[in-house]
């Protein structure tokens, strides 16, 4: 079967839809059949003074970005994209945006494929335990406030693992590979725009974030868990996930270390590193 990728008539469709029912995010869509990176491109579009919410989707990118300055790898039969945020809400709530994001991913997933996905802190989307989406954000904090946000979203849709690099077998996976289905990208996009819109409107507006589902989704929580801390490594219990978001690890003297999701790099043992 061809891959399945988003082309400009299924986007402009979804841009109507989210245009017509007055929502932000999604509003304006610039769609590249390859670019380097669609945080790169967002970056050069916020700087001429892009609107808040304007989606920057490409088929493929040839130098995609992951957190802690790790390539991504982005073939065709992925969905690739950034989002341009200009936020009202302090620094302080920020992270909880890329939270949000996780949710979102993994509710859709949920409904679309009837599969539990999980969370592993703060934003890895894990099936089977294999990571098949990963979400980034870029911000500009200038006299603390939040001049933009680029919420970078990656997740392995409709292509096979194999076009993975070998040394990520054991630990990511794409979504057709755990599930064997196919899924019409515009279909899996357009549900997600709706869900990060009303999670971002609930942060914005109200400062409401949904810990209890992400609770729900977390294969961290209760874990063994290791951790770069202020570049010392640090072991313990994940305990809780506090409302801000923030990692709680309880270390074997007893004592609470809370982690921000900026902070830190960790690995949940007898799970994928
Ligand atoms: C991670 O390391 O888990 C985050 C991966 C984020 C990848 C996405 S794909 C779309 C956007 N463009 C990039 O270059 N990176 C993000």
């Amino acid at each position: 079967m061809n891959k399945k990728t988003l082309n400009e008539n299924n986007l402009e469709k979804i841009q109507n839809a989210i245009f017509k029912n007055n929502l932000t995010i999604g509003h304006k869509i610039y769609y590249y059949p390859l670019v380097q990176s669609t945080m790169n491109v967002a970056k050069k579009l916020v700087e001429v003074a892009c609107p808040h919410g304007s989606l920057i989707i490409a088929a493929s990118q040839n130098g995609g970005r992951g957190r802690m300055s790790r390539t991504w790898v982005s073939p065709v039969g992925g969905l690739w994209f950034s989002i341009i945020l200009t936020p009202s809400i302090p620094p302080s709530l920020f992270s909880k945006i890329t939270l949000a994001a996780g949710i979102s991913v993994c509710e859709v997933i949920q409904e679309l494929y009837n599969i539990k996905p999980g969370l592993k802190w703060p934003n890895d989307v894990l099936l089977n335990n294999k990571k098949v989406c990963g979400i980034l954000t870029e911000s500009l904090v200038e006299s603390n406030i939040i001049k933009h946000a680029i919420l970078g979203i990656g997740i392995n849709l409709n292509f096979y693992k194999e076009e993975l690099p070998e040394e990520l077998y054991l630990t990511g996976s794409t979504i057709l590979s755990e599930t064997g289905k196919y899924l019409e990208p515009e279909i899996f996009l357009h549900k997600l725009l709706i869900r990060l819109n009303e999670k971002y409107s609930l942060l914005e507006s109200q400062r409401i974030f949904e810990i209890d589902r992400y609770k729900n989704f977390s294969i961290t929580l209760g874990k063994q868990v290791t951790a770069i801390y202020h570049d010392k490594e640090i072991f313990g219990l994940a305990k809780d996930i506090n409302g801000d978001g923030n990692l709680i690890i309880e270390l074997e003297n007893g004592e609470n270390i809370e982690v921000c999701s900026g902070e830190v790099s960790i690995r949940v043992l007898g799970s994928y590193s």
